[in-house]
């Protein structure tokens, strides 16, 4: 190649978003990029020139390694929405200045549905000012809720989180319960999309009873209903693990999480920071059943907990970003990366791309037919569907007993 290589990352961190980092940088340096640069925090330190070389803190295959065990976004993220290109042109021409000044041919923008908005502007930008760079998406979110791509990475190491504390957190709640129930109620990030929480179910088998209901964001909750159900299994069982998604919300559109004030917080794209669900219900559930209630909230944990990373999902985050560079290199711009998986019994994926209008800013749902008729639970098909996503591990390194990571405060040079 010619030029050279500028890669971002963007929203929220996963278990396995350095693992594309890691892709890339391979894939680049492999194919004689000079140099590959990174955005620190995203497209927001990019429009400041927030911008270092890679090359300064990884040079040999031993860094990309412990990239691939280390969590968060090693380049630093943001939540940022660039404006419209009517009327902003001077922000684009802007950027564009910046990246001819690094020589920069290959952009890679690692991130879901918000942050593809960002490559599906540049390239729609750099094809209407006849320039030369391309613009390659590289799939990333926890929510599994971007369109096309059958999974994203980043689900996979999440959902495996969720199914293993699930099970060690009814484990807990079942020592208890000679007399009357504890009753759990855990909630699990997601927002719109029941996908992460739909992964509770996975923890259910021959040493787990598994959650006693599911409730997901795709199914209007019904308060009086949820709580009729609680106070029968309160009257029938010694211990009760209930999963609820941070996203549910009532028929008239009232985030559950709201019905206790809820945060403020909004961001650029215009989520509303949702959390609290599961104390409003656990002090709903007290009031109707008398009942110790305890709420757990997965949060952060559920997208940082690398050392459980899925094996499977670890490769594929990579393959995403090593395709992604190959992407690039075949012509291709204003696409993201997708992972077709063909067969499901024999579990194999293929690596394509797909025009980036048709997946930018578009949540992808739990289908209704993958969801129990009363709405409190997934079947089979989503079983079948999520089960080879969490297989395989990888020992993190170790340093004092604990993970080592990787840091931008690992300078080599
Ligand atoms: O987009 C991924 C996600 O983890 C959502 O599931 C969650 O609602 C959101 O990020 C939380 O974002 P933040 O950490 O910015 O509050």
């Amino acid at each position: 190649m010619k030029g050279n290589v500028i890669i971002g990352q963007s929203g929220g961190p996963t278990a396995v978003i350095n693992s594309s980092l890691a892709g890339i940088i391979k894939a680049a340096r492999v194919n004689g990029a000079e140099k590959i640069y990174g955005m620190h925090h995203g497209i927001e330190g990019f429009l400041k020139e927030d911008i270092i070389d890679i090359g300064d803190y990884i040079v040999e295959d031993s860094d990309l390694a412990l990239l691939k065990r280390t969590p968060s976004a090693f380049l630093g993220s943001c939540r940022y929405k660039l404006p419209e290109i009517n009327g902003h042109e001077d922000v684009y021409e802007k950027m564009f200045e910046i990246m001819e000044k690094y020589n920069i041919e290959y952009f890679f923008y690692i991130g879901g549905n918000d942050s593809m908005d960002t490559i599906k502007a540049l390239s729609d930008y750099a094809l209407a000012h006849d320039k030369t760079q391309r613009f390659v998406g590289v799939p990333k979110t926890i929510d599994n809720d971007l369109p096309i791509t059958d999974h994203t990475p980043g689900y996979g190491s999440a959902a495996k989180f969720i199914a293993t504390m699930m099970k060690e957190v009814i484990r807990d709640n079942e020592s208890f319960g000679a007399s009357k129930p504890t009753i759990c109620v855990v909630e699990i990030m997601g927002r719109h999309a029941g996908w992460l929480t739909a992964a509770a179910a996975l923890s259910k088998g021959d040493d787990c009873s598994g959650p006693d209901l599911i409730y997901l964001p795709e199914i209007p909750f019904d308060m009086d209903d949820f709580l009729a159900r609680v106070k029968v299994l309160a009257e029938t069982k010694s211990s009760v693990v209930i999963a609820v998604s941070e996203g549910i919300a009532l028929a008239d559109g009232r985030f559950v999480c709201e019905l206790g004030g809820g945060a403020d917080y909004v961001d650029a794209f215009g989520h509303k920071q949702l959390s609290g669900c599961a104390t409003v219900l656990t002090q709903r559930i007290a009031d109707v059943t008398g009942c110790k209630t305890r709420a757990i909230e997965f949060s952060t944990l559920q997208r940082c907990s690398t050392h459980m990373a899925s094996r499977t999902d670890i490769d594929e985050a990579y393959n995403c970003g090593y395709s992604a560079f190959k992407a690039a290199q075949r012509g291709d711009t204003g696409v993201m990366v997708v992972m077709r998986v063909p067969d499901r019994e024999v579990y194999t994926v293929s690596y394509e791309t797909f025009d980036i209008h048709e997946i930018a800013n578009v949540e992808k749902k739990i289908p209704r037919e993958w969801i129990t008729k009363d709405g409190t639970y997934v079947n089979e098909r989503y079983l079948k569907y999520a089960s080879p996503l969490i297989l395989g591990a990888l020992t993190p390194y170790f340093t004092r007993g604990l993970p080592k990571h990787l840091t931008l405060k690992n300078k080599k040079k």
